[in-house]
């Protein structure tokens, strides 16, 4: 027994002793050594920018996202970039080693990681592949091996005898995350575990999770789109709300070289019914083009059929049309559209919805036209965060004709210029 690491305090309030540990004693701020703590530094400068500049050394980073999207990809990718300098465990308990090395081979062949990193068996030999579900077995292996980094591919797979329930639990996660956690923290060794979600949002696995790392990222994605989005969501280390963009290819996850333009299609120019809108995510403004559909319908329930916006929103911006700009829509079948196949949440793009189905209805081509203001309900136009910044971003890419709300109080001032 460690007698001397407990003292015995007398509970003055009737209710018997407790124990109290007392090693651990109250230290002044001003005499705590701070450490600014190391970061590595990743090949994706985009993960890079995610993170806040860099994997914390020591840090424990959740990476959700829906099943197919691309983590596993992502971070064969960051550990094969990471390995011709550092060791590397990637621990995989959904694929077999030899899954993961026809992968890190496929991958290796034809990214620049391959080009930059020159991928082969003598110089990637830091890159370490276990494939295991227990959890303390795995904790056995990080302390026997001391690597730079882990990576847990998925926390959904890994259980432990110790716990009772099904691997996947919350009681499982929940052990398995918290070994892994304690021993990334004991060792310094950062790790990054995968989680998966389900369309209908987070399982209970990421949730419990998310408050016990300090870190974490989701990768989204359409199943159809090239386009896969890295958000943070929540960074001890660094701001939230960043987010990083790569394209889904052949050979693996690349980065996004210029991800302004990624979202604007060329040549649909002069089209009625597109429009541009310059959107913020995170600190960062793009341009998406959107798309509207509007033509005459026989039904009485006439169509609403909406991607990559919320369907609500566009309902309430054409109740807005039809009352204030007196616009016939309950006649038309509406389809809405986000190019790229991003999703877009932001109040900014009102406008835009609104110039993109006007523009579609009246067959008149907009295109070169960038629309960014939210719409009220009285179909007053209303200014958003990150002005500048859109506007900025709008004329860098030669858009010049910005509609805000600085130059117009309402939309029908707006559709009436247009008109003209
Ligand atoms: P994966 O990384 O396994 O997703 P997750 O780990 O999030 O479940 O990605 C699987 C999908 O990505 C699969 O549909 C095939 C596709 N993919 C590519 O398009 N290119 C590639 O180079 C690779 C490795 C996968
Ligand atoms: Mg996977």
């Amino acid at each position: 027994m460690k007698e001397i690491h407990f003292a015995k305090i007398k509970d003055t309030s009737g209710g018997g002793q407790r124990t109290a540990q007392i090693a651990v004693k109250p230290q002044k701020l001003q005499e705590i050594a701070y450490q600014e703590k190391s970061r590595i530094q990743t090949e994706y400068q985009e993960l890079n920018n995610v993170l806040g500049g860099g994997i914390v050394r020591g840090s424990a980073t959740l990476i959700a996202g829906d099943p197919g999207v691309g983590k596993s990809t992502l971070l064969l990718q960051l550990a094969l970039s990471l390995s011709s300098t550092s060791k590397v465990l990637y621990i995989s308990g959904e694929e077999s080693v030899d899954q993961v090395k026809m992968r890190a081979v496929r991958i290796a062949e034809t990214t620049n990681v391959a080009k930059t990193k020159k991928y082969n068996q003598q110089e990637n030999d830091n890159l370490f592949l276990l494939a295991l579900t227990d959890a303390d077995a795995i904790v056995e292996q990080i302390i026997d091996m001391k690597p730079d980094l882990v990576i847990v591919d998925s926390i959904q797979t890994i259980e432990s005898q110790n716990v009772s329930g099904l691997s996947g639990s919350v009681a499982q996660v929940r052990y398995a995350a918290l070994q892994f956690i304690r021993t990334a923290k004991q060792y310094n060794i950062p790790i990054v575990i995968v989680g998966h979600v389900t369309k209908e949002g987070m399982v209970a696995g990421p949730m419990v999770l998310s408050h016990m790392v300090d870190t974490v990222l989701f990768l989204e994605g359409e199943k159809f789109a090239k386009t896969r989005i890295l958000r943070s969501l929540k960074n001890r280390f660094g701001p939230v709300d960043e987010v990083g963009i790569f394209l889904m290819e052949e050979n693996g996850m690349q980065e996004a070289t210029n991800p302004e333009q990624l979202f604007v299609t060329q040549g649909g120019e002069n089209v009625p019914g597109s429009v541009l809108v310059a959107t913020l995510e995170g600190s960062r403004a793009f341009l998406v083009e959107l798309q509207a559909l509007a033509v005459t319908t026989r039904l009485p329930m006439p169509r609403r059929v909406v991607s990559g916006v919320d369907g609500r929103r566009v309902e309430l911006l054409l109740a807005v049309l039809q009352k204030h700009c007196q616009l016939p829509l309950d006649t038309m079948d509406i389809f809405v559209n986000v190019a790229g196949g991003m999703k877009l949440t932001d109040p900014g793009i009102d406008l835009g919805i609104c110039l993109a189905v006007y523009s579609s209805f009246k067959n008149i081509a907009v295109s070169k036209i960038v629309g960014i203001a939210e719409v009220g309900l009285l179909g007053e136009l209303r200014a958003v965060t990150g002005l500048e910044k859109r506007v900025k971003e709008a004329e860098k890419l030669g858009f010049k004709n910005t509609i805000t709300a600085r130059k117009y109080k309402t939309l029908r001032e707006v559709l009436s210029k247009i008109k003209n």
